[in-house]
Formats: structure tokens, C-alpha cells, sequence
């Protein structure tokens, strides 16, 4: 029986990494992407699909309700049974807490909390008994940092769902976890000024920041192991450990 898991954000940074690794591990793929150019999509699809596996990839801004309707429709038509959905698109909005717009504020809700709770409404219903759902948190869901308050809110509020979506899902055979990843090299990290990565890396004990390759397989352990449920794994190198 073809095994299949849909991945939110999955053509670009830890999203790619966790699809090319379940791809070898033998996964067909759904992909959604917000911004990626045709040709960074087709780069992903193309790694995945080398492994002789299904990829299918579809635009989904998780910052907007129509999004919901959109993705839910697409999944239905596809006719999919998933052996794990995973909600790792997420967005961040840096302002000083005095200029925070209410607009973006509730942007933040919406894509990082909201969505995922109301697809997971829609869609729960196509995830295999046995199957999971994994979140991407974040670290600044635990340790809470200076540059986005919104980020840590939500994140901290994406590890708490985790932890009360167990029960609900139970019903279903479905088991939930997250990673909490702490400092990946990413587009997402990439812009950041040497001064502040180098402050970041005095704080790990491993002394550098992840690659998303070895994230990936912490995602591929939470699908297939039958005893995790309800775990927030963060994943940071030794985060204020040195
Ligand atoms: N990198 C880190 O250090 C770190 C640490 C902790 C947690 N995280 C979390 O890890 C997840 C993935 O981030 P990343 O580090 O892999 O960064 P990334 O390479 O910038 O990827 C971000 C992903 O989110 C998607 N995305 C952004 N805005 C979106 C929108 N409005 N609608 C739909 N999709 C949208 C992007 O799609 P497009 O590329 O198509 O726009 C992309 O796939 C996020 O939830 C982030 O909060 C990252």
C-alpha cells in the first residue's frame, strides 16, 4: 500500500529536507509552497522524485482563509489517505512590541495556529489509523527572544496544541508531535547579521547552527514509531548548554 504525507512549506528549507528524506525512504509526496519560484519547486520535485516516488506540489498561502477551502479541496481530489500530515510552513513578523500592527498580529494566529487547526478540522479524516501529525515549532516557543514576539507566541501556542490535540486525535488512531527546531541554516536564518549568528553560536554547546538534512530524520522517527505521541523534540544542538 503506497504510503503518502502531505507537507506544508516542504519545497524549501527543513520542508525539502524532511521530503527528500521520506522520498527515499520510499513516501509519496503532497508539497504545498507559498513564494518558491517554478523552477526552486521543480528543483525539489525532481530530488524527490529520483527516488521513484509520487510528488505533487501546490500553491497554499497558510496566512489566508480561502487557503483552508483550497487545500482541503485539493486533498479530496487527490483521494489521498496520509500516513502523516506535517504543518512546518511557518512565518514570522519582527516589530518592536510598541509598533506591533493588530493586522499582522492576527496574521501571525491565522498562519501559524489557525490554519493548521482548521485543515486538520477538514482533513483529519483522510490520516490513516497508525498515521501522525507533526508540527514545527520552534525553540523560541520555549526560550523566549527579543525579535518577535508574535514568533514565540505562536510557536509557544503550536507546542501547546501538539500536547492538547492528543486526546482528540486519539479517537482517530492518530498520534501528534512536534519538533522544535532551534537554529537551522535556512533562508529564514541566512539574512541574519555575523555578529548575531556568531552570538547564537556562542550559546550552543555543538557550536554552528543545524543543517535541515539533520532535522529530517526526526520527522521520519515520528511517523513510523508507534510510541511517540505528544512530544515536543526540540532539536538545537545544545541551545545554552556551553
Ligand atoms: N530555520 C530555523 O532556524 C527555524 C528554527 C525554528 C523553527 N523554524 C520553523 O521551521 C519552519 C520552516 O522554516 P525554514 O527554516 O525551513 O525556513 P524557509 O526555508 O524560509 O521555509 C519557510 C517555508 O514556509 C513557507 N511559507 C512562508 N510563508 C508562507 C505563506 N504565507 N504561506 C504558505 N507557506 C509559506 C515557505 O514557502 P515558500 O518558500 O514557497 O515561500 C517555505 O516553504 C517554519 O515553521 C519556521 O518557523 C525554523
Amino acid at each position: 500500500m503506497a504510503k503518502n504525507v502531505l507537507i506544508t512549506g516542504g519545497t524549501k528549507g527543513i520542508g525539502k529536507a524532511v521530503a527528500c528524506c521520506l522520498a527515499q525512504a520510499g513516501y509519496d509526496l503532497l508539497l504545498t509552497y507559498y513564494a518558491d519560484t517554478p523552477d526552486e519547486v521543480l528543483e525539489t520535485e525532481t530530488a524527490c522524485k529520483s527516488f521513484g516516488v509520487n510528488v505533487t506540489s501546490f500553491q497554499a498561502d497558510i496566512s489566508n482563509k480561502q487557503s483552508v477551502t483550497d487545500v482541503t479541496q485539493l486533498v479530496t481530489e487527490q483521494s489521498e489517505s496520509f500516513d502523516a500530515i506535517i504543518f512546518n510552513a511557518g512565518i514570522t513578523y519582527r516589530e518592536s512590541f510598541e509598533n506591533i500592527d493588530p493586522a499582522e498580529w492576527e496574521r501571525m494566529f491565522f498562519a501559524n495556529v489557525h490554519f493548521p487547526v482548521y485543515l486538520l478540522q477538514q482533513i483529519v479524516g483522510r490520516i490513516k489509523p497508525g498515521g501522525s501529525v507533526i508540527f514545527t515549532g520552534s525553540l523560541m516557543g520555549i526560550e523566549p527572544h527579543a525579535t518577535s514576539l508574535s514568533y514565540g507566541v505562536t510557536k509557544a501556542t503550536v507546542h501547546a496544541l501538539t500536547k492538547n490535540l492528543v486526546k482528540f486525535l486519539t479517537p482517530y488512531k492518530i498520534r501528534v508531535n512536534a519538533v522544535a527546531p532551534g537554529f537551522v541554516d535556512t533562508e529564514w536564518q541566512k539574512n541574519k547579521p555575523a555578529e548575531i549568528r556568531q552570538n547564537i553560536e556562542r550559546k550552543l554547546a555543538l557550536g554552528r547552527f543545524c543543517a535541515p538534512e539533520e532535522l529530517a530524520g526526526v520527522y521520519k522517527m515520528l511517523i513510523e514509531n508507534a510510541c511517540m505521541n505528544g512530544e515536543i523534540i526540540v532539536v538545537s544542538g545544545g541551545y545554552s548548554y556551553k
